[in-house]
């Protein structure tokens, strides 16, 4: 059986785990605990191994692997690391989330890996830990993906700082399966021997709450709920009762690698261990796991950006022509070559990129660095930017152009091939990078305004086309000191411009907590805001066959151009409801204070009423070539569910629901028979929110067209 590759992206859970004090004990325990770590085994004072997690939420595991579809007799955790944002309670409720990441191909006869993220919180919804666990799948290679990007944790030249030796017994999987994961691998001898082992085995999570305890106590010694980050690779079995060895050394303020070894045999069991420690800050926003793309990042903003992603745990693409400051020149590997040396030397990991972002093949490059290097992209900073300001008279097409191809080219080039990326993953966030100078006009400036705002242009469809892949889209207009802006700003406010006073909400709204998509927000010197596009309520005073004339506009222009009471827009479906004037008598603009009132004086007096004498005003005429189902959902007590099914010709309504309707109208009742009555226009109704549609908006338009009620 092939994996099911379309699961990657899905949601799996929310799982809920219940777990008391016995349950941490028994971990405990079955990780090698006693007596000579009271803590961790009496329940007065009781303080949970955090490794716990991931034994807690072991069914996650194998909802992953039923998933993907995997061939079980051939799958081994692979690798696992645990991100700790909270202590572990000693009892209470786990609440996990997550999804299937990747599929990686290592080819038909070495295996495939699948990779698995969830979040773990507790009832009130507190983040408690990250796990990020690779499934190896020995029987499922060679489905023609690519292969998983390497990564090694280099071990120190020098002998260990710490070595911490221990004894597991021969029974100890009979015990430490009792924690959830009963695989019969390490219970079984038949199934043992069938997979090829010559015994039931250790679970390598097992092992790992060894190495766990071992780290704790040699590292941050009685307190376990400081361990922030363990990550380790799986690259052995060992059998119950042979001795381990786990051997750390310290890198770092913080920082541990360690690896296990099987103290018999000098095999390595377990690798690529890190181990991060300290207090962990509360409900820290991190990108641990993530992989960001920021442009133009050799300098100014996009520097700072790509720092502070990094600080959190990001693995960054730093790209930067290394160009003039209006473009020109051959460019040059310093800049992002620098800053890339900068997030390692603070412990972070980076990776610099060249490549220009205003031609098609640079987008694509870079986001081939990001996928040849660290396997993904979920975020992407669209930062890179050039100056050649001229006022309109002297802006020659060559400066015109340049500007347009840094900007929004750029922003096109790299986003595209990220987007298929992130679609694909289910998961993503993009940052545009726009102006003041865009958004409010900047005299010299028609070049960068024009490609600033159509970046505008560019979020605003690209957070309709992503949002139901989970890709937040958002605009940045930052205002920061950098050499964009040395001879714009007055020395005096240079000063106080920090790039890293715009850096935490593009941070923000880059991390998964922001669920806002499609806006734009100013940020500079500390002070924040949202600028929005917004449209003014205007005013009706022409259309079914009375064309205005220029001087009833010019009499109405007052009210034309009035903002007031304006609002803003999700779409481009949601500015038609001025033309939405289903059931509205011609001409009518005015709108009674009270629909309930309204909705008795007039004609109708409840939605049934309505949908009988529908059929009777539909204009078979004006229905050539028109085949619609439109679904009407009337909340309240003169309310109900009807569809109206027109084809060929011919229109039929019924009571209930559709399964397919072609668009959906949503409404109270007493707004309802006010709107059909004439009490209110329907352009009133869908723009105060009373008249909600859904679907194909666009066909709603019809609707006046087909019937004369
Ligand atoms: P900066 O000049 O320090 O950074 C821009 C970076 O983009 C430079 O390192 C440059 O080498 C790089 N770059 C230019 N063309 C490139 C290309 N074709 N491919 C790859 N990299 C390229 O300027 P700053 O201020 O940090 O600007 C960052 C972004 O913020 C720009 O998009 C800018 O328009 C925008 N912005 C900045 C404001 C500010 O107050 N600093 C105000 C409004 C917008």
């Amino acid at each position: 059986m092939a994996l099911n590759l379309k699961a990657a992206g899905q949601q799996i859970g929310p799982i809920k785990k219940e777990y008391t004090w016995k349950d941490v004990i028994l971990y405990a325990m079955g990780v090698g605990a006693g007596f000579n770590e009271l803590e961790y085994v009496y329940e007065k004072g009781l303080k949970v191994i955090p490794s716990f997690g991931i034994a807690a939420i072991f069914d996650f595991f194998t909802h992953i692997a039923a998933k993907a579809e995997v061939n079980y007799a051939g799958i081994l955790h692979g690798e696992q690391e645990l991100i700790f944002h909270s202590p572990i309670p000693p009892n209470g409720t786990m609440i996990t989330e997550g999804k299937i990441t990747d599929f990686y191909d290592m080819g038909k006869d070495k295996g495939a890996i699948i990779v698995g993220e969830s979040m773990t919180c507790d009832a009130t919804g507190k983040r408690l830990f990250t796990s990020i666990i690779r499934i190896f799948s020995r029987l499922d290679g060679g489905f023609g993906g690519s292969a998983a990007p390497g990564t090694t944790v280099e071990i120190p030249d020098r002998s260990p700082d710490f070595e911490d030796t221990a004894q597991p017994s021969p029974d100890q999987p009979l015990l430490y399966r009792l924690s959830g994961d009963i695989f019969q691998l390490h219970v079984d001898p038949d199934f043992a021997k069938l997979s090829g082992f010559e015994k039931p085995i250790m679970h390598g999570l097992c092992t790992h709450g060894y190495a766990s305890r071992a780290l704790i106590k040699h590292l941050v010694p009685g307190e376990p709920e400081r361990l922030h980050r363990l990550s380790c690779r799986f690259s052995k079995p060992l059998y119950p009762g042979d001795p381990i060895k786990t051997q750390i050394w310290k890198t770092g303020n913080g920082k541990a690698v360690w690896r296990t070894i099987n103290a018999k045999t000098n095999e390595t069991i377990i690798t690529n261990g890190i181990f991060e420690f300290g207090d962990i800050p509360k409900d820290e926003i991190r990108f641990d796991g993530k992989v960001a793309i920021v442009t133009g990042a050799g300098g100014g903003l996009g520097r700072v950006y790509a720092k502070d992603l990094a600080a959190r745990g990001a693995k960054v693409v730093v790209n930067d022509l290394g160009g003039a400051r209006d473009g020109s020149g051959g460019g040059s590997t310093t800049p992002a070559q620098e800053v890339v040396d900068e997030i390692i030397a603070g412990g972070g990991t980076a990776i610099a990129n060249y490549d220009n972002v205003a031609t098609p093949e640079g987008g694509e490059n870079i986001v081939k660095t990001a996928l040849d290097n660290f396997g993904r992209v979920d975020i992407l900073i669209n930062n890179a930017g050039i100056l050649r300001d001229k006022s309109i008279l002297k802006m020659e097409p060559e400066n015109w152009q340049a500007v347009l191809d840094v900007h929004l080219n750029g922003a096109y080039h790299v986003s595209k091939p990220a987007f298929a990326v992130m679609r694909e993953n289910r998961y993503g966030r993009i940052i545009m990078t726009t102006s003041a100078a865009g958004l409010y006009g900047n005299f010299g400036q028609s070049n960068y305004s024009a490609a600033k705002m159509g970046l505008v242009g560019l979020m605003n469809t690209l957070k309709l086309e992503g949002k139901k892949y989970n890709i937040k889209v958002n605009t940045i207009a930052p205002l920061a000191a950098s050499r964009l802006t040395e001879d714009i700003l007055p020395q005096a406010l240079f000063d106080k411009l920090k790039p890293e006073y715009v850096s935490p909400l593009v941070l923000f709204l880059c991390s998964d907590r922001c669920n806002a998509s499609g806006n734009i927000y100013n940020a500079g010197m500390g002070v924040f805001n949202r600028a929005a596009v917004v449209t003014g309520p205007g005013t009706i005073i022409g259309g079914d066959g009375k064309i205005p004339a220029v001087e009833d506009v010019a009499s109405q222009f007052d009210n034309i151009h009035t903002l007031e009471n304006g609002r803003e827009h999700e779409e481009l479906n949601a500015l038609l409801g001025d033309i939405i004037n289903a059931f509205s008598s011609p001409g009518d603009t005015g709108a009674s204070d009270s629909a309930d009132t309204a909705a008795q004086s007039g004609k109708y007096t409840d939605a049934a009423a309505v949908f009988n004498a529908m059929p009777g005003a539909f204009n078979p005429d004006t229905a050539t070539g028109i085949n619609v189902i439109f679904q009407y959902h009337i909340t309240g007590d003169k309310g109900g569910d009807w569809y109206c099914e027109i084809r060929e010709g011919t229109c039929t309504v019924k009571s209930g629901t559709h399964e397919k309707p072609t668009c959906t109208l949503k409404m109270a009742d007493k707004d309802f028979l006010a709107m059909t009555n004439g009490d209110l226009p329907a352009m009133q109704a869908f723009t105060s929110g009373k008249l909600e549609i859904s679907g194909d908006i666009m066909k709603s338009q019809l609707i006046e067209k087909l019937f004369r009620l």
